[in-house]
C-alpha cells in the first residue's frame, strides 16, 4: 500500500518533519521487538523488567536481560528504514526524529538531529554520582557492572514508572505541535507519552502518516496508515517524493 497523492504532495511542500519511531523500524535489522513474535525473554515481559521496583528488587536479573540485548544488538546494522530516515534529515529545512528505540542504530545510520526518549543501552548511569557515561563491553564481565567510585550502574535507560527527560520530553512536543507532516514508522503506540505524539500532530494540523505492519491504536486517526515492512515502504515513500 503506497502513499496518497494528499501525502507526496504534503511531505514534497513540507518545511517541517518529524519522523516517530519504535522498536518495528529495528526489527529487519534483527532486534526483537517488545509486543509480538520474538518480544520475550526467559517469559518475562519488558513491563515486568524495565522498571526500577525490578532493578531495586534483582539487579542482577535486570542486568542480565539488558547484557543479553547487548549482546543481540551488538553485531546488527542499521537497515533501509534507519537510512531513509536519516536522508530525510537532511532533505527538510527543520527535522527532528523522535525515537522510542535505545539500540543505537539511528546514529549508526547517520541520524543526528534526533531525541532518545527513554535512553540508550550503550550508556549506563551511576547510581551515587548520576554521571553518565558509554559502555560498550559485550558481554559485561561483571553483573551488576560498577562505577570507578565502587557504585552500582545502571542502564541509561528511561523505565515503566520513571519521568522521561525533561528536555527531550519539551522538545519533542514542541516539534509535534510544528511539523507539517509526522511519519510514524514501528511503533505500537500504546506507551506513554510517545503515544500521544502523534494524536498533537494531528490536532495541529500536519499530515500524518503511519509505516506499520499491522494497525495500531492511532491507525482509524492518522490521515493515512500505511501497512507494511518500514524497510520497504519508506524508500518507497523516497522514491516517490523524488518523482
Ligand atoms: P513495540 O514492540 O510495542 O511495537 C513494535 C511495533 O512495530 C508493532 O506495532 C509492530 O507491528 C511493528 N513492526 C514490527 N515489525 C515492523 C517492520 N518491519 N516495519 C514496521 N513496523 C513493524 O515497540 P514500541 O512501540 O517501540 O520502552 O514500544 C514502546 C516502548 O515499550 C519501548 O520504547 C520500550 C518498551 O517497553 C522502554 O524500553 C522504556
Amino acid at each position: 500500500m503506497l502513499l496518497t497523492i494528499t501525502g507526496k504532495d504534503a511531505l514534497i511542500s513540507a518545511k517541517n518533519v518529524v519522523v516517530l519511531t519504535g522498536a518495528g523500524i529495528s526489527a529487519e535489522s534483527g532486534v526483537p521487538t517488545f509486543r509480538g513474535e520474538g518480544g520475550l525473554w526467559r517469559n518475562f515481559r519488558a513491563e515486568e523488567l524495565a522498571t526500577p521496583e525490578a532493578f531495586e528488587a534483582n539487579p542482577k536479573l535486570v542486568w542480565e536481560w539488558y547484557d543479553w540485548r547487548r549482546q543481540l544488538l551488538k553485531p546488527l546494522k542499521p537497515n533501509k528504514g534507519h537510512e531513509v530516515i536519516a536522508r530525510f534529515e537532511k532533505r527538510f529545512p527543520e527535522f527532528l526524529l523522535i525515537t522510542q528505540n535505545v539500540d543505537g542504530l539511528h546514529e549508526k545510520a547517520g541520524s543526528k538531529k534526533m531525541v532518545e526518549l527513554h535512553g540508550n543501552i550503550w550508556k549506563v548511569k551511576c547510581l551515587k554520582e548520576g554521571k553518565v557515561t558509554d559502555n560498550f563491553e559485550v558481554p559485561l564481565s561483571r553483573i551488576p557492572p560498577s562505577c570507578e567510585c565502587g557504585a552500582m550502574l545502571r542502564p541509561h535507560i528511561v523505565w515503566f514508572g520513571e519521568s522521561l527527560p525533561y528536555d527531550a520530553i519539551q522538545q519533542a512536543y514542541r516539534a509535534a505541535n510544528e511539523c507539517d507532516v509526522m511519519l510514524v514508522v514501528g511503533t505500537s503506540t500504546v506507551v506513554q507519552p510517545a503515544a500521544s505524539l502523534p494524536i498533537i500532530a494531528k490536532e495541529n494540523g500536519a499530515h500524518v502518516i503511519e509505516v506499520n505492519t499491522e494497525e495500531t491504536p492511532i491507525s482509524s486517526i492518522v490521515n493515512e496508515s500505511l501497512i507494511g515492512k518500514a524497510g520497504d515502504i519508506l524508500p518507497e515513500i523516497e522514491r516517490l517524493i523524488d518523482l
